[in-house]
């Protein structure tokens, strides 16, 4: 073998070992801990995936987790992963989101991204849904809790579910090429809005 195709060969299977490992930005290791607030630790993991110039998961594993709100925006520098298998608790009081006119979890401005995990959204609607009257009063103060996807490009939202949302259960805005694969939807027939996912001005959704 000639120096030069030994060279190669280095080369590419420095490649492949390159390609198969995903930094994985475990949310405890940024300090989340089970049944307290996660939010920071989230925002903080989300961050480092963001910037990171390969391939990245930012993990919430398993287990029971709240969450007071979030908002991940992009842009990404490279595939970035949220791995949500644990379960995901909202407050029980909405006025408890720091932003009350923002949704629950926001997702935005973000490109190669998958939703993954086989965990759940838990808008904890049940007590909410006691407290809101917007069923048979107009003016009254919306339940801004849900989950949004806006201007999210060549992404997948695979095997998770969304329970209870407090309103909406899910939006999605401007989105292209984005599909929704094993995206479980539930709540009791007898909540405020029953709409499963709102898609505006998209293309390419599958859903
Ligand atoms: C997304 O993937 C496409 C195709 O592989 C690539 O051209 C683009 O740079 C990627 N963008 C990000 C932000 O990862
Ligand atoms: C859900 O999110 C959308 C924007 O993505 C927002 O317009 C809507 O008001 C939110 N739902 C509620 C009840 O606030
Ligand atoms: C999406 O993927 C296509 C095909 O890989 C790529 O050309 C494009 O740059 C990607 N990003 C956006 C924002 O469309
Ligand atoms: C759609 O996104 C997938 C990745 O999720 C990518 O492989 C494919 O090339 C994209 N298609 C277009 C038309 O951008």
């Amino acid at each position: 073998m000639t120096p030069t195709f030994k060279f190669l060969i280095v080369l590419s299977s420095l490649a492949c070992i390159a390609n198969a490992q995903q930094k994985v930005f475990d949310v405890r290791t940024f300090g989340a801990k089970q049944n307290a607030d996660i939010s920071q630790a989230l925002l903080s993991a989300w961050k480092e995936a963001c910037a990171s110039p390969t391939p990245s998961t930012v993990l919430i594993p398993k287990g029971t987790w709240s969450l007071k709100q979030a908002k991940l925006i992009g842009p990404n520098k490279a595939p970035v992963e949220l791995r949500v298998e644990g379960i995901l608790k909202a407050p029980l009081d909405p006025t408890q989101m720091p932003n009350k006119e923002g949704e629950w979890v926001t997702i935005n401005y973000l490109d190669n991204f998958t939703l993954s995990g086989g965990g759940v959204f838990d808008g904890q609607g049940h007590e909410a849904w006691k407290r809101n009257d917007c069923h048979k009063n107009k003016n009254c103060v919306k339940l801004p809790l849900n989950l949004s996807f806006n201007f999210i490009t060549n992404s997948t939202i695979r095997d998770v579910t969304t329970k209870d949302s407090k309103n909406f259960h899910v939006n999605v805005i401007g989105c292209y090429n984005v599909t929704f694969l094993r995206f479980t939807v539930s709540a009791p027939g007898d909540s405020p809005n029953t709409d499963g996912l709102h898609i505006a001005r998209s293309k390419n959704c599958f859903v």
